[in-house]
């Protein structure tokens, strides 16, 4: 089920470093939201925060509120393992597992949570996920074979099938074309279009046109110079961020006069 994400006050550390500085922002369930600014502005370092990922760097950790369906993921009692798995992540580079086959890929996420799934089930799920990431009609006659022999694209849209697998609410990705030919990226593209009926998904890209093609809002991330934390300096619809920021320094980033 698609849920919702409301982030308040989150200051976000490496050590000492102040990497991210208080962000403010709510993102609606079933939406896609884009994520652009400079290099090194935090992007990545926001996004890993959605899921606790980024308390796993030794001495990172993360100050504020994330509340998924009105649940702060920072509260006490609460389980990282269990927000991960319903807060699922693409990576910039696909990832499979090169040597299991692409149906061991879909499920190796999935096989973590249930140990006690029935070959029947298996199979189902394979399918489903594989349908989901648009990968299906590719693969459906050498599921055994080695995920490392299919192309980059497919690679990444099995990373994706490994990720919905595990049936998560929120689905998060840090520039998940980056490494992409136009092709693969225009087939990511339309399935993060149809898996945001079912999903919330919050995507890093520096690629403006794919922010605008993609996503219903926008938040520009930006720093003032080296040392100093990222900040969120505008969230909006992507068509007003694209057409009519509120701020000059929205306006300049996407007329390419800087990053
Ligand atoms: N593992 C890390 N340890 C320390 N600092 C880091 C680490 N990862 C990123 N940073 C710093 O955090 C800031 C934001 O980085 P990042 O989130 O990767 O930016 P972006 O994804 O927008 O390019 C940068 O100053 C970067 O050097
Ligand atoms: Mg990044």
């Amino acid at each position: 089920m698609s849920q919702s994400i409301d982030v308040k006050n989150l200051n976000v550390y490496y050590g000492d470093f102040l990497a991210v500085e208080d962000v403010n922002v709510k993102i609606d369930a079933r939406s896609v939201t884009a994520l652009i600014g400079p290099s090194g502005c935090g992007k990545s370092t926001f996004l890993r925060t959605l899921n606790r990922m980024h308390e796993v760097i030794p001495g990172a950790y993360a100050e504020g509120e994330v509340n998924i369906n009105g649940e702060n993921i920072y509260g006490p009692g609460i389980d990282p393992v269990n927000v991960r798995r319903r807060v699922g992540m693409v990576f910039q580079k696909a990832n499979p597992f090169p040597t299991m086959s692409i149906a061991e890929n879909v499920l190796a996420g999935a096989k973590l949570n249930n140990k006690r799934m029935s070959k029947s089930e298996a199979d189902q799920l394979v399918e489903e996920s594989l349908r989901g990431a648009n990968l299906w009609e590719e693969v459906k006659n050498r599921l055994n074979k080695p995920g490392g022999g299919l192309s980059g694209g497919q690679q990444q849209r099995l990373c994706i099938a490994r990720t919905i697998a595990v049936k998560p609410d929120i689905v998060l990705m840090d520039e998940p074309c980056s490494a992409l030919d136009p092709i693969s990226t225009l087939a990511v593209e339309e399935l993060i279009h149809e898996l945001k009926s079912q999903y919330t998904i919050v995507i890093v890209t520096h690629n403006m046109q794919q922010a605008s093609r993609v996503s219903d809002k926008t938040g520009f991330f930006n720093i003032a110079g080296t040392g100093t934390p990222g900040k969120l300096i505008e969230f909006d619809e992507t068509t007003k961020i694209f057409n009519n920021p509120a701020k000059e320094e929205t306006e300049r980033y996407i007329s390419g006069k800087f990053g």
